[in-house]
Parts: C-alpha cells; structure tokens; sequence
C-alpha cells in the first residue's frame, strides 16, 4: 500500500502519541547514529564519494583585485603544464548565488566585484597539479578604485526591498516620543564581518550519465538547490540529482549552490570523467560567502520607572552590488521589547566585499549584540536592575503587529537563570570586585529567535518485517537530524530505535525544505508526523477500531485486549506513506519565537585587558525539546559562537585591495579549549501547539542570539569599559 496524507496545520494541535510516549524515546538524549561514522571516516563527505573512480581533479582561480574588469585570461602555460586537461573558462561559471532566496545564478560580464571572485577552473589529473597550474594562469584586470570600508560608506547606504523582512517597521510616533521622553539612551555599535567557515569545506563531484548530472556536495538545502543548478547550467531540474547524506557543519554558508558545483558540472562535460573539487580553507574565507558587518544606532526613551516609550533601531549592512540579501539586524527588536512608539531600519550599503548572506540566526546574532547592551546600559541609566528593567517592558501581544505569542517564557527563562546563575550575588557598581589581578563581572542578555516553519515532506514506510524506512531530502548538517527524525517514526509508530532507519541528503525523495532558519527539526519532523499518522490510520484499519483505540509499542499493535505484531498484521504486504506538512493558520495568527537567557562570568585582566570566560550558562525555552542532547549541543555550539563573537572574532578587509587578510582559522580567531569554560545549557518544559504538530519551535539558533551581548555586559560589570564597537580585544578594553 502507497499512499500519501496531507495536513495543513489550520488549527493548534493538542496532545498528540508524542505526548503519551509510548515507546519512551522522544525528547531523550539519543545520540546521534551518524555521529562515530563521521569522526572515523566511514560517513563520506562531498568530496570522499567515487573512491577510485578515475576522476578528474578540479582548481579554481580566483580574482587577485576587488573592483573592476576582466580584460583577459591567459591560460596557456597553465594547459601545457603535463596532468593538465583543461580549463574552463565558462560563463556560467562564476559564482551562482549563495543566498537561497535568490536563485537567479551571477552570470560572468568580465566584472569583479570582490576580491576572490572565482574566475576559472583548471581541472588535471591531480588535486596539487591544478593547483600549481592555476598559479600559472595569468589575468589581466582593469582595476577600478573599489568600496571597501562600509563605515566610510555609510552616507550612501540606501533603502533595499524586503527581504526576510520590510526595510523599515514603524509604530506610533518614534521621534516625538523619544523626544518627550524622560530617560533617554542614543548608542551606536558596530560589529565586523564573520566567516561561516565550517569545518567541512566546501567540495563538489560531479558526474555525467547521458543527459543526466548527480552531483555530491555538501549543501544545506537540497531540494532548493536543485533548482538553482539547474538554472546556473540551463537544464532542467528533472535532469539532477543532489547526494549530500552527510555534511560537516553549514551554519548558513552552504545553504546555496556554490561555484564549485557548478564548475564541476561543466568541467566534468568537457572532460567527460567525474571531476572533483575541494575549496581550500583559504578559498572558503575568500569566495563563499560572510556575515555583514553592522552599523546599529540604538536609541531608547523610558519613564523614569523604566517603561519604554520609544524604541529605535537603526541598522546598517553591507553587500556587493546587485546582492538583494540585506542582514535583517533590527529583527529581535521589532517583538522583543514592549514600548508604543517605534522605529526599526535597514539599510544597505554597496561594497566591493564578499557576498554576505545568512549566517547563524541572520538577524537576531548580530542585532541582539546592540539591543541587549543597550539594554543594560539603559537599566544603569534608569538605576534598575538590568532583569527587573527586562520584566517591566515585557509585552502582552507582539508589539508591532498586537499578534498573541503562542508561547513565550523570556522572564521564565531569565528568573531561573537568574536563580540558578546567583545573580543576586552581582556587584552593580562596575568594577568592585577584584581577585589579585583580576576583575570580576557578570552580565546577562536575553535571547530570542523567530520560529519559521516550512511545507516539508517525508515517505515513511512500515515494512513486511516490521521495520519503519524515512526518506526526505532533508539534510543533516551536524545537528542530529537524522536521529531526531528515528525518534519522531519510533515513537508514531511504536517501534524500537534501532528499528527505523533514516535516509536523508537525496534530491528524488519527497521535498523537505532543508537546513535552514532553525526550521529543520519542526517542518521536516512535523512530515514524518503526518506520514506517520497515515500509517496508523491504516494499521487501525485493519484492526477495525479507531487510530485513539490503538496502542503501538515495540512492533506490536495493541487494541482491547487483542495484541498484533505488525509482521502478522502487514502479512507480507508493507505501507508506505507519503506526509506533507503545511505550516496553516495556527501559524499565521500567532506569534512564534524561541526565547531564552543567557548569563556569563568574565574576569578581565586589570594590567592586560584580556578576558577570560569563567561561566556561561543559557536558559531556554523552545517548545518540545525533540533530544534533549542534541539541542543541548547546538546551544553550547551557539554559546562557543557568541564567545568569539564577544571576543576575537573579526574579518579584515585591507582598504586598499579588498583583500580578506585574515583568510584562515589560524588568522580569523575562533575560540579554542581553552577560550571556553564549562559551559551550562538548561531547557524550561514548554509545549507550543500552535508551532507545530510536534509542540516544538526552532532552537538551532537560539543561543547565539543575545549571548556575545552577555560577554560584554560582563566586561562592564567587571571592569567599566562599555566598548562599543565587537570584537572586545583587549586593547579596546584597556
Ligand atoms: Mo542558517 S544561517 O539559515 O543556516
């Protein structure tokens, strides 16, 4: 039996077989299954896949200046070199778009418009002998004087189309009332430009059968990503297939088709062997894509018992020409806060840069970096408590729209952090406490992150032996996908772990919409659901009672007293069903946000500047936790983030070149070990039946929402120095 179940999620859900968890595996810290594979290297990356294939070996050349055009390409010397087999000069080459909202791939005009702009692929039989050619490849720019200081451009910045928001979200009257009000705060902060750099780097294999290309990468979003190679190489969607089971970490860097892929598609035509390419670390700084740098002119007005009246948040970000995507930096403002008046924009400003798209939370990252310390800077201006400031402003409906939350715990989050944290032991007065050389300080930020939902599907298939089967071309990118998904069918369909297997990574099963937005676990775990209750629809057919009668555990169906195990029930006959979840009204008519709280210790070197992280502790509330191990992972992973956004973490552009300087992990500071103390992450019980079948909302990107603001806010109670402008080196602090 094939069939297929569709739900449209109009209505919130009430207690679902999740809830009665039968089977007892759901929201349990299962680990991931795929998790040895990958540190042993028995789960192949991109790059690993047609072992001993006689494969070709693919090198990309990139652009050597930011800003102007390319007059020539000379790759003569670079074809006679002995192992080469070609280069390809293509015009469909150059890099297609990063950014999934805009699949429309940049086509080559002869134009740079960054540093590194891929220019051309030199394929050879070996990996080190197209590098080496590829040095000898020689181009010919005219060099145009480029834009590469955003904050010197900043009087140009200009009002994009929306994007994953409108420009600008106004309320009331922002400028009288901050005007009129009694206690005001007018703070600009600027945070640098941040490389995605996961720890897999990019890589692509692409290989011809007839008419048809599969193409093994390492791409967060698979179904979407189909469709914008096929429109890079000019072929039909029906013609690729994607194969990307498993991925070293994404955080938005991979969420588009990069050029590598398409290089190798037409490489692997011309050559008419498969052709493999892996970005070097280098390359990945200086031809994937970055996190914009930000301007954020934060101004607040209170009453002198801290009820805000006026909320403004000005944001600035940059991108190269003609890139719509635009960091969305005011989006935590526009529900996190109560205040009737107020005033969130963007704007833009073109630069000759890397593209910057999303990365990690776009948005909420960076914005909370500037709202959470204008908070607390606003509470010392108020004389409040910085939670006691948080909880007066605390809205009854989101503030923009009046929309009810569907579930909201923040004071929740911040009274148990506060409790667990002992926040009541801080010194206000900044500075105070002191240990040997050493000042101590601690500080707290809120955390906040926009639950999205997608249409996902999934076929689960009960098999004659009793076994379940998922398959979506949802990916996993590292976060526990594929167990959360065996977790989700096990305790649907009453089956021990090991007895359902996962499938994920595989363009032609059922679309899923991918590793994105913290939206995965929910919209592709919410399909599984719906597939899941058809086939329990089916078994309760058989048995002739109703699918609320039944009982499913352990491969056994239970109603009445009669007790089925599903390979007598199935008799040699398995069912399949297709599920397609859809985000309906219960989405539309709420809403929905994670929230959360963070709380840090620093001590701050009194003679040095330099910071260390004594404590970090996040409180959270998602909704269902769907493995408490997993979430718990990305919020330390959230947390490490925030730390080296906090501290060391910084792009630099040289203003003369475009040139990215630091364009390696042993230049771009990430934190180690030893940056990072024990680390605490702690999830308060929530249910959000609006949010999704499974009662959950997104946490991927909770944590590293709000959390580098409460480093700095650390660093302040410490020591005094408010600085402004991330990351907080030391010789900003000293
Ligand atoms: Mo995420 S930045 O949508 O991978």
């Amino acid at each position: 039996m094939d069939t297929t179940n569709s739900f449209k999620m109009d209505e919130p859900v009430g207690e679902t077989r999740l809830d009665r968890g039968v089977q007892d595996v759901i929201g349990k810290g299962v680990d991931r299954f795929e998790g040895p594979l990958k540190v042993s290297g028995r789960a192949p990356y991109a790059y690993e896949n047609l072992p001993g294939e006689k494969v070709a070996y693919g090198f990309m050349v990139l652009s050597t200046v930011g800003s102007g055009k390319v007059l020539s390409i000379d790759t003569m010397q670079a074809r006679s070199t002995a192992g080469v087999l070609t280069v390809v000069l293509d015009k469909r080459s150059p890099r297609a778009a990063a950014d999934p909202n805009d699949p429309a791939p940049k086509t080559a005009d002869g134009a740079v418009t960054h540093y590194g702009q891929p220019l051309c692929l030199v394929v050879a039989e070996s990996f080190e002998v197209a590098r080496d050619a590829a040095k000898l490849v020689v181009v010919e720019y005219d060099t145009e004087e480029g834009r590469y200081d955003p904050l010197a451009l900043q009087g140009e910045a200009y009002v994009p189309p929306p994007g994953a928001m409108p420009a600008e979200t106004k309320k009331g009257d922002f400028e009288a009332a901050f005007a009129q009000a009694a206690v005001t705060l007018d703070v600009t902060y600027t945070t640098p430009s941040q490389s995605h750099s996961a720890m897999e780097p990019h890589a692509a294999v692409a290989r011809w059968e007839g008419k048809k290309l599969k193409l093994y990468g390492c791409y967060q979003l698979v179904s979407t990503n189909v469709g914008q190679l096929a429109k890079a190489l000019g072929i039909s969607k029906s013609d690729i297939e994607i194969v990307a089971p498993f991925i070293g970490g994404g955080f938005g860097g991979k969420l588009g088709i990069g050029p590598e892929a398409v290089f190798a598609a037409i490489a692997a035509q011309e050559t008419g062997r498969p052709v493999k390419i892996a970005l070097t670390r280098q390359q990945v700084f200086q031809t994937t894509s970055r996190r914009s740098d930000t301007i954020q002119r934060v101004r607040l007005g209170a009453t002198t018992d801290g009820v805000i009246t006026a909320i403004g948040h000005d944001t600035t970000t940059s991108n190269t020409p003609g890139d719509e995507f635009f960091e969305p930096a005011g989006i935590s403002t526009v529900f996190l806060y109560a205040g009737e008046n107020r005033r969130i924009t963007h704007r833009k400003t073109d630069v000759n840069i890397l593209l910057s798209s999303s990365m990690r939370a776009p948005g909420e990252a960076v914005g909370m970096l500037a709202l959470e310390n204008a908070m607390d800077e606003m509470a010392e201006k108020l004389g409040l408590d910085p939670i006691e400031f948080r909880r007066r402003n605390e809205p009854d409906a989101d503030p923009q729209e009046g929309l009810p939350f569907s579930s909201r715990k923040l004071v929740e989050c911040m009274d148990e952090g506060a409790r667990r944290f002992g926040w009541d032991r801080r010194n206000e007065r900044p500075g105070t406490r002191r240990e040997g050389e050493w000042l101590i300080g601690i500080g707290m930020s809120t955390a906040s992150r926009k639950n999205l939902l997608q249409q996902s599907s999934a076929k689960v298939t009960l098999s004659a032996d009793g076994e379940a089967q998922v398959e979506t071309n949802m990916t996993d990118i590292g976060t526990g996908t594929y167990t959360i998904l065996q977790q989700i069918a096990a305790e649907m369909l009453g089956l021990p772990l090991d007895r359902v297997t996962v499938r994920l990574g595989h363009s032609g099963d059922p679309d899923a919409p991918g590793s994105g937005g913290s939206w995965g676990a929910n919209s592709a775990g919410s399909s599984v659901f719906v597939a899941c209750e058809g086939i329990v629809e089916a078994i309760a057919k058989k048995l002739k009672v109703k699918p609320d009668e039944l009982t499913l555990k352990d491969g056994t169906a239970i109603a009445g007293n009669r007790q089925t195990s599903y390979v007598e029930l199935l008799a040699g006959e398995p069912i399949a069903v297709t599920g397609t979840f859809k985000p309906g009204k219960a989405f539309q008519n709420t809403h929905q946000a994670s929230y959360g709280a963070h709380f840090c210790e620093v001590a701050v070197n009194a003679y040095t500047g330099e910071t260390r992280i004594r404590r970090l502790l996040t409180v959270g509330a998602a909704g269902r936790i769907l493995n408490e191990k997993t979430a718990r992972s990305q919020c330390f992973g959230g947390q490490i983030f925030g730390i080296g956004t906090a501290l060391t973490e910084e792009l630099v552009v040289d203003k003369r070149s475009g040139l990215m300087v630091n364009h390696d992990l042993a230049e771009y500071h990430v934190p180690v070990n030893a940056d990072v103390p024990q680390l605490e992450v702690v999830f308060l019980e929530e249910r959000d039946h609006a949010a999704s079948p499974l009662a959950g909302k997104g946490i991927g990107e909770l944590a590293i929402s709000g959390v580098g603001a409460a480093v700095t806010n650390a660093i302040y109670n410490a020591c005094g120095v408010r600085v402004r402008d991330y990351p907080m080196t030391l010789d900003k602090v000293l």
